[in-house]
């Protein structure tokens, strides 16, 4: 008997009681094998032996409850203390995501664009020679092709060079008046601090009626665009050649980093080069069978704007993927 309680007292957490339980009250247990023996014990001696089994099943009984009440306060501790939730530590913050600056500059730019009321238009980024050149006036061999070095597939198919083509899809689909912009990715095989292999333009294009669409219109959307882009700066147009628009200018701001005064982002010229743009060339409407139309079109890289907007010296970085150049966007 003492020995029995020794065990309850022994036991040390709730499955060592339990073992103990079974045991000695289990259907295998002391107790059962101890009950047994009633059934072999003679008349008078029964009744005394019951009652000595019965004080002492009580007893062990009243022991063990009192073990498990004890334990198991210890174990409501134990849980208690491991789960504790300090409510005045600080959490942890969650990681604030940011658009990529590419992104950034080509939805202000189609903003700007979208509440003039230009159509927002789209292409494949797989291209056929007719769209991204032969349409633009850009014929087989003509040397103005080598200006932009293709990417090629064996099928004669090619990764468009530039958001031109759009204009040709945008025309054939639809009737003038056109007011478009067309923003997208586009490639070209060139790597450098200035040109990454894949980037992105934002193509824009008026066409009305001839007489209609004109230069200074062009001038005076552009250079109201870019004094938003940019802030205060001048706006110069230069002439230029590209076989789809005739005349055609390139357009420089004035050198946002040295105020004009010369540095090495402006190759100390004092001007920053953004823009293409022109007069559409009669042979591109002959292509898509437009007659007695007007109009204009320009062309830009929104990498260069993410660039000189938030300063960022080496275009190739903007395609890293390295998230310290993004955390400085958010
Ligand atoms: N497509 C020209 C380029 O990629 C840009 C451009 C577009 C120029 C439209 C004039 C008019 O360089």
């Amino acid at each position: 008997m003492k020995e029995l309680e020794e065990n309850i007292v022994q036991a040390k957490t709730l499955e060592d009681l339990e073992k103990v339980r079974i045991e000695l009250f289990g259907k295998k247990g002391v107790l059962a094998s101890e009950f047994a023996k009633m059934k072999d014990i003679a008349g008078p001696d029964k009744k005394a032996f019951a009652q000595g089994l019965n004080k002492n099943k009580v007893a062990l009984q009243a022991s063990f409850d009192a073990q498990y009440e004890v334990l198991k306060a210890q174990e409501i501790e134990r849980v208690l203390k491991s789960e504790a939730l300090d409510v005045s530590l600080y959490g942890t913050l969650a990681q604030k995501g940011a658009l990529h600056p590419v992104m950034e500059t080509m939805d202000k730019i189609i903003d700007y664009f979208v509440a003039l009321n230009f159509a927002v238009e789209s292409g494949p980024m797989v291209e056929d020679d007719f769209h991204n050149f032969e349409a633009l006036n850009l014929p087989k061999f003509h040397p103005a092709r080598d200006m932009q070095d293709t990417f090629y597939f064996k099928d004669g198919g090619l990764l468009r060079t530039h958001t031109s083509p759009v204009q040709i899809r945008t025309m054939l689909q639809s009737k003038p008046p056109i007011r478009m912009i067309a923003p997208g990715t586009v490639f070209r095989r060139d790597f450098d601090v200035t040109h990454t292999p894949m980037f992105h333009q934002v193509e824009g294009l008026v066409i009305d009626a001839k007489g209609k669409v004109s230069f200074a219109n062009l001038k005076a959307i552009l250079i109201d665009f870019l004094e938003t882009m940019f802030g205060d700066v001048e706006v110069r147009f230069r002439p230029s050649f590209f076989p789809f628009t005739e005349p055609s200018a390139e357009v420089d701001i004035s050198c946002i980093f040295c105020e004009a005064k010369g540095c090495r982002i402006c190759s100390h010229t004092g001007w920053l080069e953004v823009l293409g743009c022109g007069i559409v060339d009669p042979n591109v409407f002959k292509a898509v069978g437009y007659e007695d139309v007007s109009g204009y079109a320009f062309g830009l890289g929104v990498e260069r704007f993410a660039m000189l907007m938030h300063k960022i010296p080496d275009l190739r970085s903007l395609f890293e993927g390295d998230i310290r150049l993004l955390e400085q966007f958010r």
